[in-house]
């Protein structure tokens, strides 16, 4: 029996599936890798074919040598979709409570004291989420931030930076509009001080509160490339986005984010992620947390 494609734009074969030739996945793998530094490797085929198939159906294209000639004939044009349609964007508001538990009970008080001690003036305090994804991880942060801060907060000029390289989870954090079912772990206290319920068609939705909108700001931001920001920041975040890359980019990168560290500041990084080599220059701050001498 021939078996027949499903729909006009896509061949399928014998198990109902369109074929990623060994040329096409190196070539995507290339393509990502130059382009945003994440390695993709035979592990990761299955991700590759399922997210590939998505774009090649949503663009209306016979085979996936299809896009692969698009890309290659006008990648300017094509690359933040193909980006956006790549990248791994899991995320959850307080993951790795750890982290936030040290903010709120040693590092933001003892920042609070060290700057309070700094003279007159508006007291600088600077926060990098440097793969944001959709916006929990800086939300998380303003939310700590917010409830130490609070009471004094005209008297700092705090500001949460919240970057990744991909446009589509960098408006929906810009939104701040969540499902409920997302915000279901926060705190209650948290959840009834920063997050408003959304109303007619959208009850199902909450919205972050303005204030702590105001203290985010959201950039698009490859990692590999130039960084426009001087710093130096009092906390980098840098978790659950190093794992994608090679050594040699992972440590490219440690040195410049070191660069853009305060003297004291604390640089975090995510659950399986280690500082390789670049341990030497840092002090242990606590699991996963790692503090630039001062
Ligand atoms: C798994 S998410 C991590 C989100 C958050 N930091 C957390 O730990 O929950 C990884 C994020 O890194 C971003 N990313 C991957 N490569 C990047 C690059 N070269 N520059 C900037 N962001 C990148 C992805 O778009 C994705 O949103």
């Amino acid at each position: 029996m021939s078996i027949q494609p499903r729909d006009n734009h896509f061949k399928v074969d014998r198990d109902n599936k369109a074929k990623l030739s060994n040329s096409e996945f190196s070539f995507i793998c290339q393509f990502v890798y130059q382009t945003t530094g994440i390695v993709l490797n035979e592990s990761k085929r299955e991700m590759v074919y399922r997210r590939f198939t998505r774009i090649v159906r949503e663009k209306k294209l016979a085979s996936f040598s299809k896009y692969c000639q698009l890309l290659e004939s006008n990648p300017e044009q094509e690359k933040d979709y193909f980006i956006n349609a790549i990248t791994t964007n899991l995320t959850s508001f307080f993951r790795e409570q750890h982290h936030f538990d040290y903010l709120i009970q040693t590092e933001l008080p003892n920042l609070l004291q060290t700057k309070k001690r700094q003279g007159n003036g508006k007291k600088r305090l600077r926060i990098w989420s440097s793969a944001s994804s959709t916006g929990e991880e800086p939300y998380s942060i303003a939310m700590t931030l917010h409830s130490i801060f609070k009471n004094e907060l005209s008297e700092w000029d705090a500001k949460i930076l919240a970057t990744d390289i991909d446009s589509n989870v960098l408006n929906k954090g810009k939104s701040g509009i969540y499902d409920q079912k997302r915000v279901e772990d926060i705190p209650q206290h948290f959840l009834e001080e920063y997050f408003y319920q959304g109303k007619a068609h959208n009850l199902n939705n909450v919205k972050v509160t303005s204030n702590l909108q105001r203290l985010i700001t959201f950039k698009r931001l490859n990692l590999l490339n130039e960084w426009p920001m001087k710093g130096p920041f009092d906390i980098i975040f840098c978790r659950n986005v190093i794992i994608y890359f090679d050594k040699v980019t992972q440590q490219d990168l440690f040195a410049r984010y070191y660069d853009l560290l305060a003297p004291g500041g604390l640089f975090i990084l995510g659950h399986s992620e280690n500082l390789g080599e670049f341990q030497k220059y840092f002090e242990h701050a606590g699991r996963t947390m790692f503090r630039k001498p001062v």
